[in-house]
C-alpha cells in the first residue's frame, strides 16, 4: 500500500466500516451537498440539476463544497440515483420545484422487452470522471462514498414515473406479472453492479445502496420480490469495498435486509439505535440515525439528540453516525455543523 492509500485505509470512516476502533465516530450526512447550502444554490441559479450531474467539473466542485464548512468524515459523489435509468431508454428530468419525472414508465411485459441493457462505461461515463475529480481534489484522509439506488427503489420510479405515496403501479406489475418484475429487476442489477463498480475504479473507497422506498413492501413481498436482486448487486461489488446497505421504513424488513447483505446497514429514525444494531447483529456495521428535522431545532437540543443516539452506539466500533434519511432543505448551516462538532466532541476517545 503507498502512504496516500494507507492514509485512506486508516481514516476513521473506513475503520468504522470495518468495525475498528476510531479516535472519534465518524459523520457523514445523507444529501450533504445539496439545497440547504447557499453555495449550492447559487451555483443552481444557473445551471439545472441534470447538467450539474453531467458535468463532472460541477459535479466534483458540489461533492467537495461540505466537506470543509461541514466537517464531515466522508464525501459522498454528487449524483443521483434515477442516472441509471436513462440508458434504458426511459426518459428523466427534473421540473423546477418538484421530483423527479420519468417518461415513458415501464407498465408491461412488453415495457420491460424494449428496455436496453445499461452499458454504464459509455452512458454514465460522467458519473466515474466526476469520481476521479473529486479524488484528486479530496483531502488525503477523506473517504469518498460512491452509491446507487437499490433495484427496487429505481425500478418503483420506472414504473411509477415519478415519486409515489402508494406504489400502485409497482405493486400491479409485481402481483400480475411477476416474471416481467423479476426481468426488470435483473437487467437492473446487472447494470447496478458494472455502475458501482466503475465507481469504486474511479476512485470510491465504499459505496451505498439507497433502497429508500422499500418501506412499502410486506415483509413476505420483500423476501420474494426485492431480497434476492439487492442481494446479487450487493455480492456483484469489488471484493474488498464496503457496502453501506440503506433503507427508510425497514424496522419490520431489518433482519431480511441483512440478509441481502451489508458491511454496514443504515437504520431510519423510527427505531432505537441499540435495538436495531441489536437485531442488525454486533458482526456488522450500523449508520445512523438522528431524525432529520432535529436540525431545524437549536444547537442546544441538537447536541442533546445526537448524545442520545451516540449513547446507544454505546462506544461499540462499527458506528457511523448520519441522520435517519437526507437532510432538508431548511436546515440551517450552521446547525449541520453544530451536530459534526458535537458527535466529534462527545465521541473522542
Ligand atoms: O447525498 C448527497 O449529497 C449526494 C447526492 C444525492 C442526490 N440524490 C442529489 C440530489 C444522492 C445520494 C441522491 C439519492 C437519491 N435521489 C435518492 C435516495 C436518497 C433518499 O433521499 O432517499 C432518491 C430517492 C433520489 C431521487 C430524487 N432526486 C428525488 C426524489 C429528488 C427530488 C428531491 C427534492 O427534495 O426535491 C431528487 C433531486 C436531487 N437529488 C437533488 C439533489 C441535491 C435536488 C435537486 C435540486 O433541485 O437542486
Amino acid at each position: 500500500m503507498t502512504d496516500t492509500e494507507s492514509r485512506l485505509h486508516n481514516s476513521n470512516f473506513l475503520r468504522a466500516c470495518r468495525r475498528e476502533p476510531v479516535d472519534h465516530t465518524p459523520i457523514w450526512i445523507m444529501r450533504q451537498a445539496g439545497r440547504y447550502m447557499k453555495e449550492y444554490r447559487d451555483l443552481r441559479e444557473k445551471v439545472s440539476f441534470l447538467e450539474m450531474c453531467k458535468n463532472p467539473e460541477l459535479a466534483a466542485e458540489v461533492t467537495l463544497m461540505p466537506i470543509e464548512p461541514i466537517g464531515v468524515d466522508a464525501a459522498i459523489l454528487f449524483a443521483d440515483i434515477l442516472l441509471i435509468v436513462e440508458p434504458t431508454g426511459v426518459g428523466l428530468t427534473f421540473a423546477k420545484g418538484e421530483g423527479p419525472s420519468l417518461s415513458n414508465p415501464v407498465r408491461s411485459g412488453d415495457d420491460v422487452k424494449r428496455l436496453r441493457e445499461v452499458e454504464p462505461a459509455e452512458s454514465l461515463n460522467y458519473v466515474f470522471e466526476a469520481a476521479r475529480l473529486v479524488r484528486q481534489g479530496l483531502p488525503g484522509d477523506i473517504p469518498l462514498i460512491g452509491f446507487c439506488g437499490a433495484p427496487f427503489t429505481v425500478a418503483s420510479y420506472m414504473i411509477e414515473g415519478g415519486g409515489s405515496r402508494d406504489y400502485l403501479h409497482t405493486k400491479t406489475l409485481m402481483y400480475r406479472d411477476p416474471g416481467a418484475w423479476h426481468a426488470l429487476m435483473e437487467l437492473l442489477s446487472r447494470g447496478l453492479v458494472k455502475y458501482l463498480n466503475g465507481q469504486i475504479a474511479a476512485g470510491a473507497q465504499a459505496v451505498q445502496l439507497f433502497d429508500s422506498w422499500v418501506g412499502c413492501l410486506s415483509p413476505d413481498d420483500y423476501r420474494e420480490f426485492v431480497l434476492p436482486h439487492s442481494r446479487s448487486v450487493i455480492q456483484g461489488v469489488t471484493p474488498g469495498t464496503p457496502v453501506i446497505h440503506f433503507g427508510t421504513g425497514t424496522a419490520t424488513l431489518l433482519e431480511m435486509v441483512c440478509e441481502a447483505g451489508g458491511d454496514v446497514i443504515g437504520l431510519d429514525w423510527r427505531i432505537q439505535l441499540d435495538e436495531g444494531w441489536k437485531r442488525v447483529g454486533y458482526d456488522r456495521g450500523v449508520q445512523g440515525n438522528l431524525e432529520p428535522l432535529v436540525l431545524l431545532a437549536e444547537p442546544d437540543e441538537i447536541r442533546r439528540r445526537a448524545k442520545i443516539v451516540l449513547d446507544r452506539a454505546g462506544g461499540r466500533n462499527g458506528h457511523i453516525f448520519n441522520l435517519g434519511h437526507g437532510i432538508m432543505r431548511q436546515t440551517p448551516v450552521e446547525h449541520a455543523r453544530a451536530l459534526v462538532d458535537a458527535v466529534h466532541e462527545f465521541s473522542a476517545r
